[in-house]
């Protein structure tokens, strides 16, 4: 007999997140010959590591700076300084009519999501709500988030194959309905695992129907606009009050700090800031106190256009390059159009063993990716298809991903060849 609560089991139960966050801290500390192409954590940006302990080294030689931000809770919305300069960046950078009123801190974008979701979906009054996924695969992370089951639904992509290597998910709107059960509409931007970035018409879509349907559009930016803005076309989405945009501190090199924030409609952000006392009490300040003088000043988002994205893009390249190099023609692979993100979704074709297969034995050749059905949630039904699919990060060091790469070829066209039935 459990002696655990329906909520305890739900979260405290194996997931995903905790497999891959196990395997990512495993391959840093105890196993560190392990080539990581697995989990998001950001690559180490010398330029972007220098300006980090600068920022510390004046926050400790000004006194009253270190001693206000370790000493003092601040309020569960955030530091209010910090919130007012947050505002006037997006106001003047972005061009959204927000002041601190739409801006609520919170501890990471993955406890944002949890209050969020949670704030949404789950019993009501109304009967069950859910949060509805437009294109999977979607963020693994999402997927235990949810009080109750069945809490997400998704819709299946469809898929646009560009040639012989490459492809590309979009939002099927044929299938898409956003039903009475439904309270709100999420998707990253760009997506984790696969590096897709909506297109400017499926976003106007999808935000047509959001507002028709009144309920919230919300976009998770952790790889993109305004920062670390790791996206290659010029899609940059735009705010308005019916919306709820997450923006993390994570992804331009801070995981560390565990800072995010919410923009969202003000009786949302009361919402999520109250829900942040109980669970929270306060947010960690140390985030705040390094990014303050760099958003007033235009810093961190000229660095995310100059360092940050450029950084991601030759390292996109880089393992694009090595797979091509390995794979050649082979085997039927092909990678989802590189749009932005740190990782590549390597789709391999009729895999003749499900990728959380290929998943252990690269584990036994210490190399560590991600399989696709992770990504799959919220469905009716199981989709092969995810089954065909890997995630592979590219933000380690080049040797690291060269090896990591090279393994996996070799162990990829070895399976196709006995086609391991
Ligand atoms: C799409 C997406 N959202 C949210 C998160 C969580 O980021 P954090 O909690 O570090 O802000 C991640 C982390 O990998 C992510 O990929």
């Amino acid at each position: 007999m459990s002696t655990f609560s329906n909520i305890g089991n739900l979260l405290s139960g194996p997931s995903g997140i905790q497999e891959l966050m196990a395997d990512l801290g495993e391959a840093f500390s105890i196993a560190p010959d392990m080539r990581m192409l697995g989990g998001g954590n950001p690559a180490a940006i010398p330029q972007m590591q220098a300006l980090w302990r600068d920022r510390m080294r004046e926050l400790l030689d000004d006194s009253g700076k270190i001693d206000r931000a370790l000493l003092n809770y601040d309020p569960p919305a955030g530091n209010p300084l910090f919130r007012e300069t947050f505002a006037a960046f997006l106001k003047r950078d972005c061009g959204w009519n927000v002041t601190q009123e739409n801006i609520c801190v919170l501890p990471s974008s993955q406890t944002a999501f949890f209050l969020l979701f949670n704030l949404l979906a789950g019993e009501s009054s109304a009967g069950k709500k859910r949060i509805l996924l437009p294109l999977v695969p979607e963020y693994i992370g999402y997927a235990n988030q949810g009080s109750c089951t069945d809490f997400f639904t998704a819709c299946l992509p469809r898929i646009e194959e560009r040639g012989a290597h490459e492809f590309k998910y979009h939002i099927d709107f044929e299938r898409l309905r956003i039903t009475p059960d439904i309270a709100g509409v999420c998707v990253s931007c760009p997506t984790n695992p696969t590096g897709n970035v909506i297109s400017a018409e499926e976003f106007a879509r999808l935000r047509e129907l959001t507002a028709q349907h009144r309920v919230p559009l919300i976009i998770d930016n952790a790889y993109g606009h305004p920062f670390p803005g790791v996206i290659y076309n010029s899609f940059r989405p735009q705010w308005d009050e019916g919306m709820i945009f997450s923006i993390s501190m994570s992804k331009v090199g801070l995981p560390g700090v565990r800072t995010s924030m919410i923009v969202a409609a003000p009786n949302i952000v009361k919402a999520l800031r109250n829900m942040n006392a109980i669970v929270s009490l306060a947010n960690g300040n140390l985030g705040q106190a390094i990014l303050q003088p760099m958003l007033a000043d235009d810093t961190l988002i000229r660095l995310s256009r100059d360092v940050i994205a450029p950084f991601y893009r030759h390292r996109s390249d880089h393992a694009h390059r090595i797979l091509q190099h390995e794979l050649g023609d082979h085997v039927p692979w092909a990678l989802h159009s590189r749009e932005g993100a740190f990782f590549l979704w390597l789709w391999l074709k009729n895999l003749p063993i499900p990728a959380a297969e290929l998943y252990q034995r690269l584990k036994m050749k210490k190399v560590l990716v991600i399989p696709g059905h992770y990504f799959a949630f919220g469905l009716a039904a199981p989709w092969s298809h995810a089954d065909q699919c890997l995630r592979l990060t590219f933000s380690q060091p080049e040797h690291i991903v060269r090896e990591g790469l090279a393994i996996l070829a070799e162990e990829v066209k070895a399976v196709y060849a006995r086609g391991d039935y």
